[in-house]
């Protein structure tokens, strides 16, 4: 399963990109806005110049032709653009357009497998299923990212699973066992991934053991 960055944050990118583990970005408004007022192009496309694979960006329109005329611009800014669409109807007709244009759609705001299958249907290189939201509403998340890797593997079809909305470590794991192409998290999570106490305990104690025998 690959890694994604759920941020619009330089550092954090830079980082994640540094520690070899973070493969694309996927923004959204909220994630943009939270970065300040700043130049949305020009933070896109450092973005994108920053990341090896996928920078996810997504269209305000909320009409399928408005979606269609933002997305083919935004498709310009970066060759590793792609680009969010809402999983609406509106979102769908645009999708379909977009898909026939070779624009790479980002098939956003999942929250159940008829949207994603119907997503994949017109053409979305990636669906979005949003776990944590659903698990709020008392819906268990990771059974629709399931339910979708099974039905675009039995189908065999191209679009990829991008478990999104993700909060917390258990989530990755759990991802990565039902066999999501990829997870999305937010800087903090993939920080708290690599944590284990038993690794900091076992650092210690060689060290110490190493020391009271050969000095320090
Ligand atoms: C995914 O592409 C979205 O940007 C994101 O995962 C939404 O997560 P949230 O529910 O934490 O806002």
């Amino acid at each position: 399963m690959e890694l994604f960055l759920d941020t619009a944050n330089i550092e954090h990118i830079r980082y994640g990109v540094r520690l070899g583990v973070v493969t694309g970005v996927t923004t959204n408004p909220s994630i943009i806005s939270r970065e300040g007022k700043v130049d949305y192009q020009k933070l896109v496309k450092e973005i994108c110049s920053i990341v090896p694979g996928p920078v996810s960006t997504e269209v305000l329109s909320l009409d399928a032709q408005g979606m269609v005329t933002e997305a083919r611009e935004i498709a310009k800014w970066a060759e590793n653009i792609v680009v969010k669409i809402p999983a609406s109807l509106e979102g769908l007709q645009a999708t379909a357009v977009l898909a026939k244009e070779n624009i790479k759609v980002n098939f956003t705001l999942c929250f159940s497998l008829n949207q994603a299958l119907l997503g994949a249907a017109a053409g979305a290189a990636f669906v979005s299923p949003f776990v944590g939201r659903l698990d709020d509403i008392g819906e268990d998340g990771m059974e629709v990212v399931a339910d979708i890797v099974e039905y675009l593997d039995y189908y065999q079809l191209p679009t990829q699973v991008i478990a999104a909305s993700i909060r917390h470590p258990q989530h990755c794991l759990t991802a990565a066992e039902i066999g999501a192409h990829i997870a999305t998290v937010p800087y903090n999570v993939l920080l708290q991934m690599i944590q284990h106490p038993l690794t900091d305990i076992g650092i210690k104690r060689f060290v110490d053991d190493w020391n009271k025998v050969m000095g320090a």
